[in-house]
């Protein structure tokens, strides 16, 4: 049988917090409004303390969104917490995410707290946020690098005081798939409340694990996954989105789970926050590359138009794309050539083909980029236009 796994979407708040993706109120109600159309199931839309900017995108995100929960961050203090819920009393289905450091690193020299202090903090501030709302969301920041008898009773004891959702994060990108998954495992089988509340994991990508170890999490019981679309967020990053959603997709019999996410939006999901932060994505980035559905070798475009399973694991319109990229470049063949003119309305003869695909290799010496004007100049025997 297959999970449902719940996906949180943080790129209004640890997203916005990697550099040049800062965004205004506008952007952040037009991204939200799109990652509702998404269907994640919940929008973390700031850190309602941190800012007045900030509080003013809780609030306007929690006041204008219907079908999804809305978070607001909020450190383990009663001043963060009022502010939290200040700003999402309006939401239809409000959430307190309320965190405090458990590593030993952490504690000693950023908190100067003991871990028993610590403990009660979390376990007084879940309490504390529970009267305002019942979904209170709490993280034990820096959850992979904490002592897992020490994660053990934080998880127990701030079930007990009411926390429906425990994230689990590998704040410093520092874990890998193996020891994450036996930490989540761990915690499933020694807490002994654990069914009452959603495990959830966040990952940042400073190691380029982020998503594998996200997914290892999801293997060992994790029921949330928190993630940004193009895996924005704090230095390296978090983990994708769209890559942690499509791993899910594309290979049920493996991880024998499921999200609500509408895929086909994720294209346009990708394209509204690079054109709203100008931080476009890299060509070669799963699922939302340009490159990502583009094939060039004359082997896979052989393949591909023969049958597109031989070298496409999803197919571009289940993200949202029209249709698969045959890029013709110097390792394309005449299959692919031949088919491209076609598409563009010529039948060749064969020595009209031949001749054809001789010019295109000659202009591929000259070109890094070759247009349908370039073909349809060829097969004129036009004078085909300038190189770049
Ligand atoms: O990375 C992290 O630990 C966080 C928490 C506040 C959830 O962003
Ligand atoms: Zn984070």
């Amino acid at each position: 049988m297959s999970k449902r796994i719940k996906i949180f979407d943080t790129s209004l708040r640890d997203g916005e917090q990697s550099p040049g993706c800062t965004m205004n109120l506008k952007e952040k109600i037009v991204l939200a409004k799109q990652l509702e159309r998404l269907n994640v199931d919940i929008i973390e839309a700031g850190f309602a303390i941190a800012s007045p900017g900030d509080f003013e995108s809780v609030k306007t995100v929690a006041e204008e969104i219907k079908n999804c929960s809305v978070a607001s961050l909020a450190r383990a203090l009663e001043k963060d917490i009022d502010k939290a819920w200040e700003a999402l009393k309006h939401a239809a289905s409000p959430r307190i995410h309320t965190f405090i450091a458990t590593s030993d690193i952490h504690m000693k020299y950023k908190l100067k707290m003991e871990p028993d202090a610590v403990l009660e903090r979390a376990v007084n501030m879940v309490k504390y946020a529970k009267k305002y709302c019942s979904d209170i969301e709490f993280s034990a920041e820096d959850a992979s690098r904490t002592n897992l008898d020490f994660l053990t009773r934080v998880v127990t004891e701030v079930i007990k005081a009411g926390a429906t959702t425990v994230n689990i994060p590998d704040t410093v990108g520092y874990t890998t798939p193996e020891e994450y998954f036996s930490i989540i495992k761990h915690l499933k089988d020694n807490v002994p409340n654990i069914d009452k509340a959603d495990i959830s994991v966040h990952c940042h990508n400073d190691l380029g694990m982020a998503v594998a170890n996200s997914l290892s999490a999801v293997r060992a019981g994790a029921t949330q996954v928190e993630c940004t679309i193009n895996g924005i967020g704090e230095r390296a990053g978090n983990a994708a989105l769209e890559e942690v959603v499509m791993a899910l997709n594309t290979r049920p019999d493996f991880f024998k789970a499921e999200t609500r996410i509408v895929t086909t939006e994720i294209m346009k999901s990708s394209k509204l926050l690079s054109s709203i932060t100008g931080v476009s994505v890299q060509p070669n980035k799963a699922i939302v590359g340009e490159n990502a559905f583009a094939h060039e070798s004359g082997i896979h475009q052989h393949g591909m138009l023969a049958e597109r399973t031989t070298y496409e694991i999803m197919t571009p319109e289940s993200v949202g794309l029209s249709k698969t990229n045959m890029v013709l470049g110097k390792h394309s063949g005449r299959h692919a050539f031949k088919d491209r003119l076609e598409s563009l309305g010529f039948s060749l003869e064969q020595e009209e083909l031949d001749s054809a695909f001789e010019q295109f290799k000659v202009l591929l010496d000259k070109k890094k980029k070759i247009y349908d004007k370039d073909l349809e100049a060829i097969v004129r025997k036009e004078s085909i236009s300038s190189p770049e």
